[in-house]
């Protein structure tokens, strides 16, 4: 008997949920390949390691993030941007594992954007208390794709807001295996994490990993 089945995290029936125009929830969408994603995660970061990036304003990050593909998408005094460098390494970012690529493209297109090919993975790990002010993806070259969001590990509040900072922001619990696509007319919404909470998970201990897929050059 495979007592994962029974794990409280992961027992939830799976259904899609529309968020808004163009923007929808797929839970537990990544579940078959939860291990497969986060050995591909411990690959990538044997590579480029998670570090706590500096925000313009010199804050440091509380949240740990790596990345994968031709692009990563790096913060510091300079400001926000995507480089094909590593700033810590030197070295190009490690390539985006196939699994990656064919997970992404998949969840995109039940989500109703066919052709999704994404060049950045950005990685982020939350340990408890770790958060995300509310921001907008906005760094890309062009937002005609959407945004590919995973979430493994411990449960954590999405918060989806509008296309202004001041609109009101929904609250989304994302379980183990969650998955958000937003593009197209909610492509530039704003969103963010609430703080999260110690929750550990059988596979990732007291931590969140999310994945967020973009097409960035
Ligand atoms: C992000 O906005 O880059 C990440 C969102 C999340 O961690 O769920
Ligand atoms: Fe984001």
């Amino acid at each position: 008997m495979n007592l994962e089945l029974f794990d409280d995290f992961d027992s939830a029936p799976a259904a899609s949920e529309f968020l808004c125009e163009g923007a929808m929830l797929l839970q537990r969408f990544a579940l078959q390949e939860d291990k497969a994603i986060l050995a591909a995660v411990d690959q990538v970061a044997q590579h480029a390691a998670f570090r706590h990036m500096e925000t313009p304003g010199g804050l440091r990050m509380s949240v740990a993030m790596t990345c994968a593909g031709s692009q990563g998408w790096v913060s510091d005094r300079r400001g926000y941007r995507y480089d094909g460098i590593d700033p810590l390494s030197g070295r190009p970012w490690p390539k985006m594992p196939d699994l990656f690529l064919e997970f992404a493209r998949r969840a995109a297109a039940e989500a109703g954007f066919a052709g999704f090919h994404p060049d950045a993975c950005l990685i982020n790990r939350y340990e408890p208390g770790a958060k995300l002010s509310l921001h907008q993806d906005k760094d890309e070259a062009s937002f005609d794709h959407p945004i590919v969001s995973v979430s493994l590990g411990m449960p954590a509040v999405f918060l989806f807001g509008g296309l202004k900072r001041t609109d009101p922001a929904v609250r989304i619990p994302l379980m183990h295996g969650d998955v958000v696509v937003w593009g197209g007319p909610a492509r530039l919404r704003y969103h963010g994490v609430l703080p999260v909470k110690e929750r550990a998970h059988p596979l990732t201990g007291a931590c969140r990993i999310n994945l967020t897929f973009r097409k960035a050059a």
